[in-house]
């Protein structure tokens, strides 16, 4: 399979429009050597087909489909090579973009689970709005582990896993988490046998996530922090990573301590960035902790191929 990094960059981007902390002052002023990166999204094909699955639908989703040509193969005047959608929360970041694919000639297949579907039809109706436009062709996403597929995708598989971290900040579960609220989703590539497990937000590394993460042979996870206190210490909020769903990479049992325990083949992959981390900054000792440890910090435009 390959995997088109549309979006690295946890909701707001980088840089985020109105901030000024360190690292969006330092890459607008080019004082700190860092990439600017749009919110997260990321785009899975098979090795030999054109058509793949976008995997949540930025705010930026017009500017990455711009920034990679794979994503317009012009075969007719109206053309595309997302295949269908799935959608791993009904966070802001992750699902505003499908209001920019309202121009579609039929309904926009998309998958997300029941209670992301509940949220996109009540708090954040997007999915009642496009049935004014293209429609919707909604399936559902299962959390028993069930493999699903997506047509005009052969020989990619997904399977979801419940993950702990939070529904958006307008569903009725923000603080009443329910299975389902947010998934992480195991690719396999039937003909080569390999797996991407990705997880742009995740609170907690529960048993059954560990091992899906132990399986694969990448794993693309939640970069928001790298402190879990970051926000706070900047000023900028009065809640930890965890408090919002986001498991940092440093200090006692944050993501570098479970990536070292995966075995050496695994390939790791950090993405959904937030602004404020410093291992956007190329030149930081935390980018450097990183790199020692052989964890990657996901930028648009990367290609991996699995
Ligand atoms: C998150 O990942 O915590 C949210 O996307 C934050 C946001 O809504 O911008
Ligand atoms: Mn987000
Ligand atoms: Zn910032």
């Amino acid at each position: 399979m390959r995997i088109t990094v549309l979006g690295a960059a946890a909701g707001g981007g980088f840089p985020q429009w109105n901030c000024n902390c360190r690292n969006c002052r330092g890459v607008r002023e080019g004082s700190v050597r860092a990439k600017p990166r749009t919110q997260s999204s990321i785009f899975v094909r098979p090795d030999d087909g054109a058509d793949g699955v976008l995997f949540n639908a930025s705010p930026d989703i017009l500017q990455q489909i711009r920034a990679n040509p794979a994503l317009q193969p012009a075969r007719r005047v109206r053309d595309t090579a997302i295949a269908g959608v799935v959608l791993m929360d009904g966070q802001v970041d992750h699902t505003t973009g499908l209001y920019m694919l309202r121009e579609r000639g039929s309904p926009l297949p998309l998958w997300c689970t029941d209670p992301v579907a509940e949220d996109l039809t009540q708090g954040n109706p997007i999915l009642r709005v496009l049935d004014h436009f293209c429609g919707v062709e909604r399936q559902r996403i299962a959390l028993d582990g069930t493999a699903f597929e997506v047509p005009g995708v052969p020989g990619l598989s997904f399977r979801a896993l419940p993950l702990q971290s939070k529904a958006a900040p307008y569903s009725p579960h923000r603080d009443a988490p329910v299975a389902g609220d947010n998934i992480g989703i195991t690719v396999t590539d039937r003909a080569r046998g390999t797996t991407l497990f990705y997880a742009p937000g995740l609170g907690a590394i529960e048993p059954a996530v560990f091992d899906a993460m132990h399986r694969a042979d990448a794993v693309m996870v939640d970069g928001t922090f790298w402190t879990d206190d970051e926000m706070i210490a900047l000023g900028l909020s009065r809640k930890t990573a965890r408090d919002i769903g986001h498991l940092p990479q440093s200090g006692a049992g944050g993501m570098i301590e479970w990536m070292a325990r995966l075995p050496a083949r695994t390939r790791r992959l950090l993405i959904h960035i937030n602004n404020t981390n410093p291992i956007l900054d190329e030149d930081s000792a935390e980018r450097a902790a990183l790199a020692a440890e052989r964890i990657e910090v996901c930028e648009d435009g990367m290609e991996i191929t699995l």
